[in-house]
């Protein structure tokens, strides 16, 4: 699918007053610094539509950005970033599990793993709340710039496992990404491309 225009929308922690447009959308999630804005940046071609850090904890609201003048990608905060205090923690996951819960115009939750490391925990809890809470979702392996093709391979292989012990028959559909050498952009447009076609 070729991107035409995107365009920054609006920012808000409260999901009622996301837009209440038709439109089917697409939310990006996973662990602070895991790379989520830059994806964002990387799948429209534009360097800054998504503000991104080096620095954990940069996005804080759900971020409505319109593609094609007819669907979204949403940029959401990250999770388990111990440095905010738990108060604000605590507003996060709340805006983040309703939106996750009651967003009608979600069609698939995109989250995102760092390629590098060994399963976390908290990515398997929120894969399996996912589940629980019945929203489509796959994986993005997320810097894939900063390792071999080889040891990809073999963390995903990892993973996969990891995701198997954690209750689930297969594993979910992914994608591999890296932001800075646009790996994995044609696939995920396309499979976005696909559904919105349906
Ligand atoms: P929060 O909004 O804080 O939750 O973070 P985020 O998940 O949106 O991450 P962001 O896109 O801000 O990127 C975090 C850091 O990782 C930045 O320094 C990015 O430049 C870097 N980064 C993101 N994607 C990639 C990638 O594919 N390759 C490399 N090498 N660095 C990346
Ligand atoms: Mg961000």
């Amino acid at each position: 699918m070729k991107i035409n225009s995107a365009e920054f929308i609006i920012s808000n922690s409260d999901v009622k007053k996301c837009p209440n447009e038709p439109l089917p959308e697409y939310a990006f999630i996973g662990r602070s610094n895991v790379g989520k804005s830059s994806l964002i940046n990387m799948l429209t071609n534009h360097k800054n539509l998504a503000k991104t850090s080096g620095k954990p904890g940069k996005t804080q609201l759900i971020n409505h950005f319109k593609i094609n003048q007819n669907w979204y990608l949403v940029d959401l905060p990250g999770y388990g970033y111990a440095r905010v205090s738990k108060k604000t923690k605590e507003v996060f996951q709340k805006f983040i599990t309703d939106y996750f819960e009651t967003r009608e115009q979600l069609v698939c939750a995109f989250i995102l793993i760092d390629i590098r490391l060994e399963a976390q925990k908290i990515d398997l809890e929120f894969i399996n709340y996912l589940g629980e809470a019945q929203v489509p979702f796959c994986i993005v392996f997320t810097k894939a710039d900063k390792i071999g093709k080889v040891q990809a391979q073999k963390n995903i292989a990892a993973y996969k496992k990891k995701v198997l012990a954690n209750g689930w028959e297969e594993m979910p559909q992914h994608f591999v990404t890296s932001s800075l050498e646009s790996t994995g952009r044609d696939e995920l447009l396309n499979f976005i491309g696909d559904i919105n076609d349906q």
